[in-house]
């Protein structure tokens, strides 16, 4: 099963997408971690063994802490990240909900937490590795990842975020801890409206690293939507692929990242249990290769769509 499924949204009330504001009389959190944990449930069932989330997903990784506590199935892996702490308290009107800090005691700090995923935590990543926080140049943070890869055989990551990506990705790629390279995992935003990391897998370099898609959806923005009338041709060609194949828009485009780069998982960051099995159609087709050179066209530069996804706000 190449489709993974993302818990950014079952983990706190808020996430980045298009959805409109929901009111604050509307949130429960035991309803909401019952719900997240019957999602959680649901994938499993539907034979999804891959499961993303971090610290600064709310309750996220607390919930799949608990849940897999009755799990014996070997077969589940966990990646989680480090660097962001949840400050929302799930309050929906919070201004700030998230606090980056690319630090050697936030490394270790939020390690204490995580590790609680072992044996099933195949991947650690640093969250949002970007230049600003220098964390790729960080040497007691680097040799404390190359520590806990030795120490517990996980697969070391990054995410990457921002019009740079592929920057950070090639810095990334070659950092070296005694003359091993220290990165095997790299979760990417790939899309057919952001392409821009396609060209660095065709590099040798990336030869045996894993390569995790995020925001397959582009927020939501591969669904029509009046706000955004310029990407009307792209919508009317998803809506033709979406009556061919008999699958909805979602799956189209969580298709188009896996045939088209062929990643190691897509993640699904669906919250509701119909979204998901939506999207878990991608599993039933093949896209053909004009038609993948066709959604190619509809890339737009990572400057227009990271200053549009800036400008999407939490719902
Ligand atoms: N490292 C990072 O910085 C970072 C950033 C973003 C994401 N991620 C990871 O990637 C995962 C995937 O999330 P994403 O942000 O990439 O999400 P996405 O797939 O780009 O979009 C998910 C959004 O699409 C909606 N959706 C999905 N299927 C739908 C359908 N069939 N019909 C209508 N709406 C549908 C979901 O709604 P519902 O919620 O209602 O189902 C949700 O709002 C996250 O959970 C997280 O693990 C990581």
């Amino acid at each position: 099963m190449n489709i993974g499924l993302g818990t950014a949204a079952i983990g706190r009330p808020q996430y980045i997408n298009i959805k409109s504001p929901v009111t604050e009389a509307k949130f429960d959190l035991e309803t909401f971690k019952s719900n997240g944990r019957r999602l959680l449930d649901h994938a499993f069932e539907k034979g999804i063994r891959y499961y993303d989330t971090a610290p600064g997903y709310g309750l996220a990784e607390a919930l799949l802490i608990d849940w897999l506590s009755n799990k014996e199935a070997r077969d589940i892996e966990i990646a989680t990240k480090w660097g962001y702490t949840y400050v929302a308290n799930f309050q929906t009107n919070a201004t700030q909900h998230e606090v980056k800090e690319h630090t050697l005691a936030k490394l270790n700090e939020q390690w204490e937490q995580s590790k609680k995923l072992l044996p099933f935590l195949s991947t650690y990543q640093i969250h949002s590795a970007t230049f600003e926080t220098s964390v790729l140049k960080n040497e007691a943070i680097l040799n404390r990842l190359a520590e806990l890869k030795a120490t517990h055989g996980l697969k070391i990551g990054i995410s990457t975020t921002g019009s740079n990506q592929s920057e950070v990705l090639k810095t990334a790629l070659e950092v070296e801890i005694e003359t091993q390279l220290l990165f095997d995992a790299f979760q990417v935003t790939y899309n057919i409206l952001d392409q821009s990391i396609a060209p660095i897998l065709k590099d040798s370099i990336v030869e045996g690293k894993r390569f995790i898609i995020k925001e397959a959806l582009a927020n939501g923005r591969i669904f029509p939507n009046k706000t955004y009338e310029h990407y009307q041709s792209m919508y009317n060609y998803l809506q033709n692929l979406s009556q061919k194949y008999e699958v909805g828009i979602d799956a189209i485009a969580l298709r188009f990242c896996q045939d088209s780069i062929h990643p190691f998982k897509v993640l699904s960051g669906a919250s509701e249990k119909q979204h998901l099995l939506e999207n878990l159609q991608m599993t039933q087709f093949e896209l053909q290769e004009e038609e993948i050179q066709l959604l190619h066209k509809f890339q737009v530069s990572p400057d227009s769509y990271w200053k549009e996804r800036s400008a999407l706000s939490w719902n």
